[in-house]
């Protein structure tokens, strides 16, 4: 960490997908196209899959225009939006100006891998759709300290995130079909066991016509000092996801 508190990009990888993910107004024109397609996905898969965690404090990763938030804002308590482009934080600030609460949002520009501006232990739930699709996976592997950092103990993750490094390991997005990194479900699972998160569960899923470009990992922080609770926690999420896979 610098004296800032934020990490420095050791690696050129991730520096180079960082860049890319910079580049002056990348995702404007997306942004408007993808509003119309969040109504479905919020359908399924997303709110099966995450409809027992405890929203008392979201953190959501890359948030864009906001077409997430403006669901998840209805369910947290306090939900932190980090995103590190500031043109994707102003696009919500603009869509929520009018938002009375009771949820409080708070907005954080970030680096593009770390989050110290959120307290330890202070997150229950955290949650990232169709973003961090594209991190280089060293960006990934950042995040996933942090996320273990900021989590209570208990708490739990959903991120949406690439498996097109089964495919290809260049790390640059732009030769991939739809900004896909070269991040795989089997690298996820590696990141959270080294950070002593569990991952419940995962679905390897296609998008956009390519088979098994993407993944939806779930995980959970232990808790230590009640360990029968968060089991217990583990065991009902497990159940409900075998539920959910039969009917869907
Ligand atoms: C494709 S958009 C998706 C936005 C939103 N999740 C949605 O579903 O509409 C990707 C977003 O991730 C942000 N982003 C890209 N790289 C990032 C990084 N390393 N850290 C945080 N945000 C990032 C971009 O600024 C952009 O807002």
């Amino acid at each position: 960490m610098n004296p800032t508190g934020e990490k420095d990009l050791a690696g050129t990888a991730a520096r180079r997908n960082l860049e890319t993910c910079a580049k002056p107004e990348l995702w404007q024109d997306w942004f408007d196209e993808a509003e119309c397609s969040i109504e479905d996905q919020w359908k399924d898969p997303i709110w099966p899959l995450i409809r027992r965690m405890d929203f008392s404090t979201v953190l959501e990763v890359g948030p864009g225009a906001g077409r997430n938030s403006e669901r998840l804002k209805e369910l947290a308590g306090t939900l932190h939006l980090v995103d590190f482009n500031e043109y994707a934080l102003e696009l919500c600030k603009r869509r929520f100006q009018d938002h009375a609460g009771p949820c409080v949002i708070r907005y954080h520009q970030n680096d593009g891998c770390s989050l110290p501006f959120i307290d330890d232990e202070s997150v229950t739930f955290v949650y990232s759709w169709d973003s961090m699709v594209h991190f280089e996976r060293t960006v990934v592997g950042s995040y996933m300290q942090e996320f273990a950092r900021v989590l209570k103990p208990g708490g739990w993750g959903f991120v949406h995130h690439s498996n097109y490094g089964t495919i290809s390991e260049n790390s640059d997005i732009e030769q991939a079909p739809h900004l896909r990194s070269n991040m795989t479900s089997d690298l996820f699972r590696t990141f959270c066991e080294e950070n002593g998160l569990l991952r419940t569960s995962f679905l390897v899923f296609a998008w956009g016509g390519v088979e098994g470009a993407d993944c939806i990992s779930i995980f959970q922080k232990p808790d230590p000092d009640r360990k029968f609770a968060a089991w217990r926690a583990r065991m009902l999420h497990r159940l409900s996801w075998r539920f959910w896979l039969l009917t869907r």
